[in-house]
């Protein structure tokens, strides 16, 4: 049975996603925001997130190729989901799960930015610094780890776990 050691409780998580909530509401007081999250993974948070930003925003998703039953990258990512509204001269938000290798992100903000936007930033719930292969700014982290797969609020491990409320590192 693989085991399920507590990395973040409901409580902690909440604190991070409200701290974070206020920063973003106090950069973009003074415009729109347009929040994209990226599936599945995101979805939790997001909808946490959204509910604590205080300026409008409208939401969007967008999905990447997943990792299968494999808790490392396969180093290959393809969108299979696209942005719907039209971002073009909005200030965009990229809201992520967890950033690892920092590949996803790296295509994501590449197709992003093809679409025209006046900004894009980025958000995620987790971040995983030291195993990062890509140079990319990360302007908003709910909370850094070192490594260990992490599964629960969202994230998954070959689909299972994501209902979970809060964080756990998976040992297989
Ligand atoms: P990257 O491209 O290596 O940065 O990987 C980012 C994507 O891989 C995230 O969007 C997650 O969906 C997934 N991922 C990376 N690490 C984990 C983890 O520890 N748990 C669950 N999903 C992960
Ligand atoms: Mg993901």
């Amino acid at each position: 049975m693989p085991e399920l050691i507590s990395v973040l409780t409901k409580g902690e998580i909440k604190k991070k996603v409200a701290h974070v909530a206020r920063m973003i509401s106090s950069d973009y007081q003074n415009g729109e925001l347009v929040l994209i999250g990226v599936l599945k993974g995101a979805f939790i948070f997001l909808s946490d997130l959204a509910r604590e930003i205080t300026v409008p925003v409208k939401i969007d998703f967008v999905e990447t190729s997943s990792y299968g039953e494999r808790t490392c990258s396969s180093g290959r990512v393809r969108i299979t989901k696209e942005v719907e509204i039209d971002i073009a001269g909005q200030n965009v938000l990229l809201v992520e799960d967890i950033v690892d290798t920092g590949l996803t992100l790296t295509v994501l903000i590449d197709y992003i930015k093809s679409l025209n936007p006046k900004t894009v930033k980025v958000c995620t719930l987790l971040s995983k610094h030291e195993r990062r292969e890509t140079k990319i700014h990360i302007d908003y982290a709910c909370h850094e780890v070192r490594n260990g797969y992490l599964v629960g609020y969202g994230l998954d491990y070959a689909g299972d776990y994501r209902h979970l409320p809060q964080i756990y590192e998976l040992k297989l």
